[in-house]
């Protein structure tokens, strides 16, 4: 026996370094705070994009311990210096996150606790603090009490959620899967089809619908494509609304497909992972009408809330479809399913054990108040009409007017339009100091803003117009030497 307790003792002391002292927390805290700082400090003449296509072997385990001066450096070097740099104002492309500093903090509180937030009888304060955020949420798209929320890690999997509840609340499966129809646009995230084919529904048929010259689904459309199909002895189930597109910030006339959708008996989900914060924004609410008729929708706190990335959002009005797809219960389990309890989150999505996330959103809600963000948001719309009055002053072709805060623009040169704004955008990218991304709009290559960070400010944009200048210049100078 003593042998066996001299042993384990053995063992905890070899193992104690995991419990540093609060001298040792300290200075390492200090250490990590510090190189935060000096981040935040030189962010604005960082650079916003550094391209780097080597894989650096400076993160292998060696299995010896490393200094944290030795640990940051290497974090400076091989992953804050290298890609896209996501925490910069001056990131106009794909959808900018944020990274607000308050919900670091969160996490670092929801870390250290380490609160177990799939399960209200392990954490009851976690889950109740996600419940209240659900609501806040449900209250902002006018949703009933009774619908059920998750924070997922973002939108693909919050979409995900909500269409395995469709999937269930209209019992595809079987024979039925290949005579059921989803009605989506070509402007509808690639995550909704890709989740289709993870919940099994890769064999179902997908209609295209067409679009106007905003971008928005033609209502009209819907309707007849729907009768066709029902005519064709089909079972259409699903219809896919986008509350900001990914490509061009179109908001979808969703008052009218939800009304639609209610008259057919089909579910109405709407992807607002990019766009739905908008409706804190007083000048963009009117766009969200009718989102309150869909069955389901997401929306991301780390794209319109500017939190670090990892949280996504998914309401849906039919629990029990949502049960159905996610609710399991074990026997090691018994303490905690209990149903005289409170909904627990992971009857809500795949997750079990499930990181604390409420709180990097529920921390910078409660310390600021919802005012700062709804400015923000006001400011990034009033943002993209200024990049767009100055990339006309430029030359540039402008996609139509924006819903939201995505827009595209390109040189117009004939046949050789496309070379000539990649050469443009390669320019951009090599200089790196603000970030656009490309894509193409009926086949045309155009570069894309999406100014969506926190940080981008009236200075991030005159910056960005300023580097596009440069490298339009350089680009026609280019292109007037190899005609
Ligand atoms: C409209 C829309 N839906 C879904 C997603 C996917 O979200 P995530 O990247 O958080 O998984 C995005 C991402 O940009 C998006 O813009």
């Amino acid at each position: 026996m003593q042998e066996l307790i001299d042993r384990i003792r053995s063992w905890e002391a070899k193992s104690q370094v995991l419990e540093p002292e609060q001298e040792v927390r300290n200075k390492t805290l200090s250490r990590v705070s510090n190189y935060a700082n000096a981040f935040l400090n030189t962010l604005p003449e960082a650079k916003t994009f550094v391209s780097s296509e080597e894989m650096s072997d400076r993160f292998d385990i060696t299995g010896r311990p490393h200094s944290i001066e030795e640990i940051l450096n290497i974090y400076r070097k091989e992953i804050a210096e290298k890609g896209i740099n996501a925490a910069s104002g001056g990131h106009l492309g794909y959808i900018p996150g944020g990274g607000i500093y308050a919900s670091a903090l969160g996490d670092f509180l929801a870390d250290v606790t380490n609160e177990y937030a799939g399960i209200f009888y392990a954490s009851p304060g976690a889950v109740a603090l996600e419940t209240a955020l659900i609501d806040w949420i449900k209250t902002l798209f006018s949703y009933p009490s009774g619908a059920v929320g998750n924070l997922a890690s973002g939108g693909s999997i919050a979409n995900l959620i909500a269409l395995a509840a469709a999937r269930d609340k209209h019992r595809i499966k079987g024979d039925k899967i290949k005579k059921s129809v989803v009605y989506l646009s070509a402007q509808t995230h690639h995550c909704v089809t890709k989740a289709l084919r993870i919940i099994g529904l890769e064999d179902l048929l997908l209609r295209t619908l067409p679009i106007d010259s905003h971008f928005r689904i033609r209502p009209e459309a819907l309707t007849e494509t729907i009768a066709k199909d029902r005519e064709l002895g089909l079972n259409p189930f699903l219809v896919i609304g986008s509350a900001g597109t990914t490509d061009t910030g179109a908001v979808d006339p969703l008052f009218e497909i939800g009304t639609i959708c209610q008259q057919e008996n089909l579910w109405f989900h709407v992807d607002a992972a990019y766009g739905g914060f908008f409706i804190l924004a007083e000048s963009a609410k009117h766009l969200f009408k009718g989102i309150e008729l869909s069955d389901s929708l997401v929306v991301d706190p780390h794209k319109g809330l500017f939190l670090p990335y990892g949280i996504g959002a998914v309401l849906v009005k039919d629990r029990e479809a949502v049960f159905h797809s996610n609710r399991a219960g074990a026997d090691y389990m018994q303490d905690a399913f209990r149903e005289d309890l409170p909904v627990n989150p992971a009857d809500l999505g795949p997750e079990l054990t499930k990181h604390f996330r409420g709180m990097r959103m529920w921390l910078p809600l409660q310390l600021y108040g919802t005012e700062p963000f709804a400015a923000c948001l006001e400011e990034k719309l009033d943002l993209t009409r200024y990049l767009r009055i100055k990339l006309a002053d430029l030359g540039f072709s402008l996609g139509p007017e924006p819903d939201l805060s995505v827009t595209y623009f390109w040189m117009d040169r004939g046949t050789e339009s496309d070379a000539f704004n990649q050469h443009l955008l390669k320019l951009i990218h090599d200089d790196g100091s603000s970030y656009f991304s490309s894509t193409r709009v009926e086949g045309k290559f155009v570069i894309r803003s999406a100014i969506l960070s926190f940080r981008t400010r009236i200075s991030s944009v005159d910056s960005a117009i300023a580097l596009i200048s440069d490298c339009l210049v350089k680009t026609q100078k280019h292109f007037e030497k190899i005609s």
